[in-house]
């Protein structure tokens, strides 16, 4: 099936309170481990692409993948470009079949982001594709963004629900005390935020940073109202280490299968787990 907008997840994950995951793509064993994750799931699934990610794998490569992987997963696919930074690379990526993209303004004023989320709304919308706003600035380091832990901001609830009635995006990124990348320590997450925020808007929430949070966590803030969550970090860390410990039994190693292969069975582990976890799973 072609690449749909997150739309077409919103009225089951409202309805059977379950979140479906961001998987962020790094390369074709991504794409590859994510969408056989999804398949033996059978698991909606959203194809998380940085501007990071954009640069290093191509968009025309990026979609051409995405496409592919869609057709053969027979469960829904959404193809999302992850914080986009301005209204061109938002425009360049629908333009090349992105079905979804996230438009970040967190680091404007508030009426900035109103104003240029409003922007991006209303040509996504008219062609289809779904968008995701961000309120309130979530630390940690992806890609090119990085925020500090001091200039982290949590989400005003108040802005927030505000934010929807004006831009009517169709999912609200707030921050709520995660972060990007591995947590020091145990992250401490504002539910009443969510809580807040979720009952006075009519979009899921989505949770950044979803790398490292505790099971019982997540599952609370799904309950709350998280409908979509992000996760990059673990999978990346699964890779990696795979990758490492297969050149360490076999340091003359060169063929590139021979440890991209076994690291993209790691990353399809942590994706299906992730899917049980969020609740997603036999949800296609
Ligand atoms: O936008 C991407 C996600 O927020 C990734 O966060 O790497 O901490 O899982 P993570
Ligand atoms: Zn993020």
């Amino acid at each position: 099936m072609p690449l749909v907008p997150m739309t077409a997840f919103t009225e089951d994950v409202k309805k059977h309170k379950y979140a479906v995951g961001q998987f962020n793509l790094n390369n074709l064993e991504f794409t590859q481990a994510i969408t056989e994750a999804a398949m033996e799931e059978k698991s909606p699934v959203i194809f998380g692409v940085s501007e990071g990610a954009l640069k290093y794998m191509g968009i025309d490569y990026t979609v051409a993948i995405a496409r592919v992987a869609a057709e053969r997963a027979g469960v829904p696919v959404a193809l999302h470009l992850d914080h986009g930074s301005n209204f061109d690379m938002v425009m360049k990526c629908i333009r090349a079949g992105f079905s979804s993209v996230m438009f970040d303004g967190s680091h404007h004023s508030f009426e900035d982001n109103l104003r240029l989320t409003k922007q991006v709304v209303e040509a996504a919308h008219a062609v289809g594709v779904s968008v995701e706003g961000e309120l309130g600035t979530i630390g940690g380091v992806e890609d090119d963004l990085s925020v500090d832990e001091e200039d982290a901001t949590l989400a005003n609830p108040e802005e927030a629900i505000r934010f929807w009635e004006e831009t009517k995006v169709d999912y609200v990124a707030i921050a709520v005390g995660t972060a990007h990348g591995m947590y020091k320590g145990v992250p401490k997450i504002r539910y009443d935020i969510i809580e807040k925020v979720a009952s006075n808007i009519g979009a899921p929430i989505v949770l950044h940073g979803g790398s490292g949070v505790p099971d019982e966590a997540i599952i609370e803030s799904i309950r709350l109202g998280v409908g979509k969550i992000n996760v990059n970090t673990e999978s990346q860390v699964a890779c990696t280490e795979t990758v490492r410990k297969v050149l360490a039994a076999k340091p003359n190693e060169i063929d590139p299968r021979k440890y991209l292969g076994p690291a993209r069975d790691a990353i399809k582990e942590v994706v299906k787990g992730k899917m049980r976890l969020f609740g997603s799973s036999n949800r296609a």
